[in-house]
């Protein structure tokens, strides 16, 4: 039988991905995208597929709307991948990360537990819900693999929120009977990416020539998980998953940051020297974070001391709270005009290799 399935956030990068993966497995089937379209909500990546689906602009918090929908196109199956996805923009600003991670989950549940309710003496069944989670609400693991039953350690607001939405769905599914099943997919990449993410961050910086911002020494290791895959998987857990139950998606491809930038470069046919900016921590002050982030266009491009090389273009800068920053700058003049100084947070300038 054709199914009817709403794609929450169904205009970013996975979301739109698993619509263009549904639509060429299930071609009787209805899709719904429905998407609010933030700043990494892209109508064109469903454009391939525009003609065969339809397209809901709507806020999953907003349950007037996600209730009309649900009813209007007679829904049988909701995939929820609708997010704030920016780990780094969690720390300026977690509220959007709440609002869509735990008040819109809450949102789509109760639509989905009154729907079921209102099908109860229909032929239509409830409808099936899954939560598109993350391994990052295991928060770092040094050794091994996590596995579904770990503790839930998230270590950013992005991670938080994502688990907090993940209990949610378990509640509704122990109080209300609501149909659902979670799934914790590995680190994504493949087409329709978003640029700010870091491969196709590293790959548009490489082929520009531009440096490559790697956090930390580049030795943390992720788990890499091809788009399809990913589809595939949730494809599979919306077929046998039991309900109230969570599935890890690995992508089984582990690699260090820096293997990761090895093999981008070797792809790209680019020189090594591409990546020489090595970032301590994560920059505490977000005022200045925000200024430097607005000059480089696509996050801060910060050293470690002891990687800096004489010859870099770069600048020592000295913060509050003991941690020390490098922030890539052409000529003294571009230091100036970013007003770091006026931020009060230099206390110590070096300028080697600056002109
Ligand atoms: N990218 C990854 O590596 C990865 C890995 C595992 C899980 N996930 C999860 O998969 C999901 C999709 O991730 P992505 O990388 O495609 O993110 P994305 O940022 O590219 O897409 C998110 C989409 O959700 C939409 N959206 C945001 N808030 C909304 C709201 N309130 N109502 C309706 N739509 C809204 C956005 O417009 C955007 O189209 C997220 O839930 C994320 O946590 C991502």
């Amino acid at each position: 039988m054709a199914e009817r399935i709403l794609v929450t956030g169904g205009a970013g990068f996975i979301g739109s991905n698993f619509v263009r993966y549904w639509v060429d497995r299930h071609p009787d089937d209805a899709v719904v995208a429905f998407d609010v379209l933030t700043y990494a909500g892209n109508r064109p990546n469903l454009a391939a597929v525009e003609d065969r689906i339809a397209f809901v602009q709507g806020d999953i918090g907003d349950l007037e709307g996600v209730t009309a929908t649900l009813a209007e196109h007679e829904i049988d199956i909701i995939v929820n991948f609708a997010a704030e996805s920016h780990v780094d923009r969690s720390i300026l600003d977690p509220e959007a990360f709440l609002r869509t991670g735990v008040i819109g989950v809450h949102v789509l549940l109760d639509a989905c537990r009154a729907e079921a309710a209102a099908r109860a003496a229909g032929p239509r069944p409830a409808p099936r819900y899954l939560q598109v989670s993350t391994d990052e609400v295991y928060g770092s693991v040094e050794t091994g693999r996590s596995v579904e039953t770990d503790a839930l350690a998230p270590r950013s607001p992005y991670a938080a929120a994502k688990a907090a939405g993940e209990l949610l769905v378990r509640s509704y599914v122990v109080t209300h009977g609501v149909d659902a099943v979670v799934t914790r997919g590995s680190n994504t990449y493949g087409p329709y990416h978003h640029p700010e993410k870091l491969i196709p961050l590293f790959v548009t910086n490489a082929l520009e020539d531009r440096p490559l911002p790697l956090y930390g020494d580049g030795l943390q290791q992720r788990d890499w998980l091809f788009v399809t895959d990913h589809a595939g998987a949730i494809e599979t857990v919306l077929r046998r998953g039991q309900a109230g139950e969570t599935y890890n998606i690995p992508g089984s491809a582990e690699l260090t940051n820096r293997e990761v930038v090895r093999q981008l470069l070797e792809a790209l046919g680019k020189p090594s020297s591409n990546v020489p900016f090595i970032m301590p921590k994560r920059v505490a002050d977000t005022d200045a974070f925000k200024q430097i982030e607005d000059y480089t266009g696509s996050g801060p491009y910060i050293f470690k001391r002891d990687e800096y090389k004489p010859g870099d273009k770069a600048v020592y800068l000295k913060a509050d709270r003991n941690l020390a920053y490098g922030v890539v700058v052409e000529t003294m003049d571009t230091l100036n005009r970013l007003g770091v100084e006026s931020l009060g947070m230099v206390t110590e300038l070096r300028s080697e290799g600056a002109p």
